[in-house]
């Protein structure tokens, strides 16, 4: 991890400072150090459940077709995701993603907050404007009408759950499959964010699912200047203005304290 006095550490929080609208896009990344497995890693041994698609296959798990063909197996694995997410709590990158937000309001400036994370933890630390690009986890939908519940904090009991709202149906988690449509409001709001953002930050993610991969190359081609804040190199390190390398928990809460100083008590 870059020291304190660092050149790039130092560069990216002077346009932190100066920025009025920032964009962040954030991925499973920035959930590992608060337990929750990231999907792909480099370092990550199989059978060590830290990088979930060496553990399983998304094909079997992460599309309509999976669950339409084994509604008890996907469900059984989104409900065990599920209660890991909501026994997670945020950790100090969370943190000072909700901070920069305050700051920026405080400046008369903007913070969107964009994740591909399912799993709730950006608002859990406070953070308010936040596009959830696949969804979210600890909300259920009926297969059939469409709405929605918040299922209790405990372990399902059914597999698949039987819907509340009609007879015959089933309910199933409120994230996006692969093969499915993100939802259009998300994509507009990011989209406008990284094309009108002075600073875009790419934090925790493999960069490399589309749409949210794109959007580095949208806040470039507006002019942004573009930060990644990753333990391992990707395919977006050779593409931003500055990459920090390390893990999020502590690369964000240093820059953030040279951006703005410390944070309030
Ligand atoms: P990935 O698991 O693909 O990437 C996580 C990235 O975070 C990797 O580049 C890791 O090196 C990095 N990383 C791990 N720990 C870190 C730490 N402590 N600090 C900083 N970086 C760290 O996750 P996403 O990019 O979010 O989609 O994956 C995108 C999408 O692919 C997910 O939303 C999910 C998945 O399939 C769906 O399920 C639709």
């Amino acid at each position: 991890m870059p020291g304190n006095d660092h050149p790039s550490l130092l560069m990216a929080a002077r346009k932190l400072a100066s920025a009025r609208r920032v964009a962040v896009v954030t991925g499973a990344g920035v959930s590992a150090e608060s337990g929750i497995p990231t999907f792909r890693d480099k370092s990550a041994m199989p059978g060590s459940m830290q990088a979930l698609w060496k553990d399983f296959d998304p094909l079997t798990l992460a599309t309509p077709e999976a669950f339409a063909s084994d509604p008890q197996r996907v469900s059984r694995w989104y409900d065990w995701r599920r209660l890991g997410c909501l026994a997670a709590q945020p950790n100090p990158g969370h943190l000072a993603l909700a901070r920069l937000e305050r700051e920026l309001a405080a400046r008369a400036g903007r913070l969107t907050l964009i994740t591909q994370n399912v799993d709730r933890l950006h608002q859990k630390a406070g953070s308010a404007n936040v596009v959830e690009l696949h969804g979210n986890i600890l909300a259920w939908r009926c297969t059939s009408t469409g709405r929605e519940v918040t299922p209790p904090p405990e372990p399902m009991t059914q597999f698949p759950p039987v819907s509340p709202f009609r007879q015959g149906a089933q309910l199933r988690p409120c994230v996006v499959w692969f093969g499915e449509m993100l939802p259009p409001d998300a994509i507009s709001a990011a989209d406008e964010a990284a094309a009108s953002c002075d600073v875009f930050m790419s934090v925790g993610t493999s960069a490399v699912v589309y749409p949210a991969a794109g959007l580095l190359h949208v806040a470039r081609a507006a002019g942004a200047f573009t930060v990644e804040v990753n333990k391992d190199a990707t395919p977006a390190t050779g593409v931003v203005d500055v990459a920090l390398q390390g893990p999020s928990g502590e690369i964000l809460p240093s820059l953030l304290r040279l951006a703005f100083g410390h944070a309030p008590p």
